[in-house]
Parts: C-alpha cells; sequence; structure tokens
C-alpha cells in the first residue's frame, strides 16, 4: 500500500488523507486519560489497591466519552458544527476501548479467576447489566466504517447505531447500582445524557431556535436534580427535600443540575450566535 493510500488510515487524517487538526487535538484528548493512569500507577499515586482504582477511574471514563460521543450529533444539528462528524467514530471508539480496558482490570483485580468472573456476572445484577451495555457497543464500533455502511445499508445501519442510546442508558444504570455516598458525577452524566435526548425530541417536533433550546436546558436541570434526589431517596435514608434544597446551597459545591443547565445554555447561546452569523444550516443529517 502506498504512503498516500496508508495516510487515509490515519486516526489524525481526514479522508483526503489531509492532517485534521480536529481529529488531532481530539486523539491526544482521548489517549491524555489513559497516560495519566500509567503515570499515577508508575509513580504510586493511587491507594493500597491500585488496580481497583484503575477499574473505577477507566469506568468513568469510559461513561464520561460515551455521553460526549452522543453530543456530536445534537451539536452537529443545533450549533450546526458540521464538522464534528469526523471525531463521532473515534469517540465511539475511545468509549470502547475504555470499556474493555475497565473490565481489563477487574479480571486482573479478581487475579484472571475465570470462575469467580463468570459467577459475578451473572449473579450481581449491577455487572450484567454493565456486560449487556458492553456487548450491545461491540457491533456498533464493529460496522462503524464505510464498509459497515455498505454492508447493511444506511437504513439498517441507523437502526443498528441506535442501539448507543440503550448501551449508554444501561452503562449509567450500571454506574448508578455502583455508587455508594456520593452520586454527583453519575447524576450529572445522566443528566447531561437527559439533556441530548431531549435535545433530539426538540429537533424532531419544533425549531430548535433559542427559546426552545434554553427551554431544554431548564427542564433537563430540573429533571437532573429530581433524578439525583429520588436516587437519595431509594438508597439512602435523606429526605428528597434536603437533596432538592442542596441545589441552592452553593457554599460547599456546585450541584450536577446547574452544571446540567449551563451545558443545555451554553448550546442555545451557541446554535444562536450560529445562527445570527450566518452558519450555514447543516446538512439535515440528524441521524439516529
Ligand atoms: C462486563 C462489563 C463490566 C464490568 C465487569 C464492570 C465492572 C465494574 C466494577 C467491578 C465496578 C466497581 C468498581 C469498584 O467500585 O470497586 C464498576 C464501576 C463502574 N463502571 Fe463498570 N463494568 C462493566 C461495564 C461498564 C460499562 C459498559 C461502563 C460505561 C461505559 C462502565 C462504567 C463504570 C463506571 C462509571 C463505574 C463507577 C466508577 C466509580 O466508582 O468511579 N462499566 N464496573
Amino acid at each position: 500500500m502506498s504512503a498516500a493510500a496508508l495516510s487515509v488510515w490515519m486516526p489524525w487524517t481526514d479522508r483526503a488523507g489531509r492532517l485534521s487538526w480536529l481529529k488531532l487535538a481530539t486523539l491526544l484528548a482521548l489517549i491524555a486519560p489513559a497516560i495519566w493512569m500509567v503515570y499515577k500507577f508508575e509513580a504510586g499515586l493511587y491507594s493500597p489497591k491500585p488496580i481497583t482504582d484503575l477499574v473505577r477511574e477507566s469506568g468513568d471514563w469510559a461513561i464520561r466519552i460515551l455521553v460526549l460521543s452522543l453530543a456530536v450529533t445534537p451539536l452537529r444539528y443545533v450549533a450546526r458544527l458540521n464538522r464534528l462528524i469526523i471525531v463521532r467514530r473515534m469517540l465511539g471508539l475511545a468509549a470502547l476501548f475504555y470499556t474493555l480496558a475497565h473490565i481489563a482490570l477487574w479480571c486482573v483485580d479478581l487475579r484472571f479467576a475465570w470462575m469467580t468472573i463468570a459467577l459475578e456476572l451473572v449473579l450481581r445484577l449491577f455487572l450484567t447489566v454493565g456486560l449487556i451495555g458492553t456487548l450491545i457497543m461491540i457491533p456498533l464500533a464493529l460496522t462503524s466504517n464505510d464498509m459497515g455502511i455498505r454492508y447493511l445499508g444506511a437504513q439498517k445501519w441507523n437502526v443498528l447505531h441506535s442501539w448507543v442510546y440503550v448501551a449508554t442508558l444501561l452503562s449509567l444504570i450500571h454506574y448508578f447500582m455502583e455508587v455508594r455516598l456520593d452520586a454527583s458525577e453519575a447524576a450529572l452524566m445522566c443528566g447531561l445524557f437527559v439533556l441530548l435526548m431531549a435535545f433530539r425530541a426538540v429537533r424532531k417536533s419544533f425549531v430548535p431556535g433559542f427559546v426552545n433550546l434554553a427551554g431544554v436546558a431548564v427542564v433537563s436541570g430540573v429533571a437532573t436534580a429530581a433524578l439525583e434526589a429520588l436516587y437519595y431517596k431509594l438508597s439512602t435514608t435523606v429526605s428528597i427535600w434536603r437533596v432538592i434544597s442542596a441545589n441552592l446551597d452553593f457554599s460547599y459545591t456546585i450541584r450536577p443540575a446547574w452544571w446540567v443547565l449551563l451545558a443545555g445554555v451554553m448550546v442555545a447561546v451557541l446554535a444562536e450566535v450560529r445562527v445570527r452569523f450566518g452558519a450555514k444550516a447543516a446538512r439535515n443529517t440528524f441521524a439516529k
């Protein structure tokens, strides 16, 4: 294969084989957490149970990147950032990479005791849920290329790839079931997922102008607060009103609901700016 033909396959080049700064920056940002984890491990910066810490941290990155990958399509449409499409596949593959690393590290943590691993996967519901989420992600990763689209046809491919939402939902349930004391990040990921789903709904139901998008941000923020309160209600003795009122106390931390609201409002503002300053409407490829 010639060097020119090879360059098309490099993760930092576009379809024409030219260097894409967007792809290169995304690639480096996606590799950074893995390098950081290796560094912390080598430098002995983890607790006395470093592998358990690594299981957690790789899981955290897996869900963050998975949720981020879902943001590409809404951002392309509502904020007319059409170019983002070139990093969607990379984000999806990175989410699977961190998930597989997460599972592999868990196997290391259990010293590859295969019988225990198999029993845990079947008997502990949160692991079974995580396993199903992972199994759904695999065919999506395998078909997330031109060959996959050609082989399946655009319609079937879209249907198959809409399963990414099911995989994310299962991963979020897995996360919530595992959380012990602090559910802040799990609530944040859930809230961002709600926000992204709501953007999709807006796109399908009405024109995604500033008011509608800001409305979606407010509803998603409120939903995040409600979900968080419900979680604490079901898993602890903390009263639902105490959790909700913690959202109005900024002296300790800013609750996930506000971050979700902020993310939604930022997208609404970005969309408005892009419209006002004449960005061409994204192709109407708000694919599933
Ligand atoms: C076979 C599949 C999976 C297995 C065996 C597995 C295993 C585990 C285990 C054992 C923990 C608890 C770690 C601890 O607190 O000691 C955990 C937590 C977690 N997992 Fe998974 N997992 C799987 C799939 C997934 C998937 C698909 C995702 C997301 C894409 C994910 C994300 C997470 C997250 C975010 C946590 C919480 C980390 C934290 O406490 O900070 N896992 N997983």
